[in-house]
């Protein structure tokens, strides 16, 4: 088959186009960049919800940008970056600390009012007139729920907050029923866009993930779904299932966990799970008994932290006997293997012969992703 056997509604491209350059993957001015214009104006996933408790201030990182989220004792939520007003310094300095009606900087003893920010207490200064309080607050960071998720935005003015695909994957998934049931954190030595770009390509697939081609057979073919084979028509039939006969869902002998979720729809039932991407943070996979998803949090140019967690009902939980950490262990391989592709990837691409991937045609995910980051990075002087 030639190319010409490309039906024109397939997302297979049209040509083979040259990928991002070499400094992308290796430079720290192109690392900071990506972080004062992806990280700080998308929508970054930081958690659960529910996994910041009342009564308690956490520390996280969006992007390079050092924050608070606070969950006051009536269970509302707000962030703040970790910065004092006054001269800088980190609000919070351990991972998490209980916080009543005020955060008061441990440097000088500012305090501030946790449920607005505002400038309570200057303790020992006594400021000059000039000084306006009000103007002196906590610089507060945008939130939002979605699906459970808490998500932050550094921007003063953030969009919504997606308008991608994916953004609809899970509405007939119980996501704000589901319970961590597992939690898996690894650093890998690659930058977070390899990470990304293998996850958005299958032609890894049959050398790298064994195991998943043998759960997933079109997987087997380097693709990732039928509309990318050469020769696919609008036409064609849809496979019954994604999944190998017998097999229902992403664990070691493919049997689900506990009972499959109510409110699926016979399609959703048949491909057997629901990928959500959300760019730049996380992706989300919804299988048909339990859900995880994955965290890409970069650290440095060639560091990246990995943060998965499982999901699952309370019923699903409370069965006998029942072992999260070994249902996790299918994907936990699976999410190893393509750690120790990405950071093959990283270590080839340091070698002053690559300037650039000349990228596939069944690479059209990786080439969407590689111009939503040049336009990003470009969209600010
Ligand atoms: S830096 Fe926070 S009170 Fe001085
Ligand atoms: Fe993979």
């Amino acid at each position: 088959m030639g190319h010409e056997d490309r039906h024109p509604l397939s997302p297979r491209l049209d040509h083979c186009p040259e990928g991002l350059p070499r400094a992308a993957y290796l430079d720290q001015a192109w690392y900071d960049r990506e972080m004062a214009t992806i990280f700080a104006r998308q929508w970054v996933m930081v958690g659960r919800a529910d996994g910041f408790e009342a009564g308690k201030m956490r520390r996280v990182t969006v992007g390079a940008a050092p924050v608070i989220v606070v969950r006051d004792a009536e269970g509302r939520l707000a962030a703040w970056h970790n910065s004092c007003p006054h001269r800088g310094a980190e609000l919070c300095r351990a991972e998490e600390e209980a916080v009543g009606k005020l955060i008061r900087c441990p440097y000088h003893a500012f305090a501030f009012a946790a449920a607005d920010g505002h400038l309570v207490s200057t303790a020992h200064a006594i400021p000059t007139d000039d000084f306006d309080r009000s103007a002196h607050g906590l610089r507060p960071v945008s939130l939002r729920v979605w699906n459970g998720f808490l998500f932050l935005n550094l921007s003063a003015d953030p969009g919504e907050i997606w308008s991608d695909v994916g953004l609809h994957t899970l509405d007939n998934w119980p996501m704000d029923n589901l319970i961590p049931g597992h939690r898996w954190e690894t650093e890998i030595a690659c930058n977070w866009k390899a990470f990304w770009e293998n996850y958005s390509e299958c032609l890894h697939c049959p050398g790298v993930h064994p195991e998943l081609c043998d759960l997933v057979p079109i997987y087997a073919k380097g693709i990732m779904g039928p509309t990318e084979a050469l020769g696919w028509t609008p036409e064609s039939a849809p496979p019954a299932s994604s999944l190998r006969d017998g097999a229902m869902t992403w664990t070691m002998d493919g049997k689900p966990c506990g009972p499959v979720f109510a409110g699926l729809t016979p399609q959703e039932l048949a491909v057997g799970f629901g990928f959500a991407t959300l760019w730049p943070s996380a992706y989300v996979v919804a299988h048909l008994d339990y859900v995880r998803a994955v965290r890409i949090v970069p650290v440095a140019p060639e560091r990246t932290r990995l943060v998965a967690e499982w999901y699952f009902t309370a019923e699903t939980l409370a069965q006998p006997g029942f072992d999260a950490a070994h249902v996790a262990s299918f994907a936990k391989m699976v999410i190893e293997q393509d750690g120790a592709a990405s950071e093959g990837n990283q270590r080839g691409m340091r070698s002053p012969a690559f300037k650039a991937a000349r990228l596939m045609p069944e690479e059209y995910e990786i080439y969407r992703f590689q111009h939503w980051v040049r336009t990003e990075m470009e969209a600010l002087p």
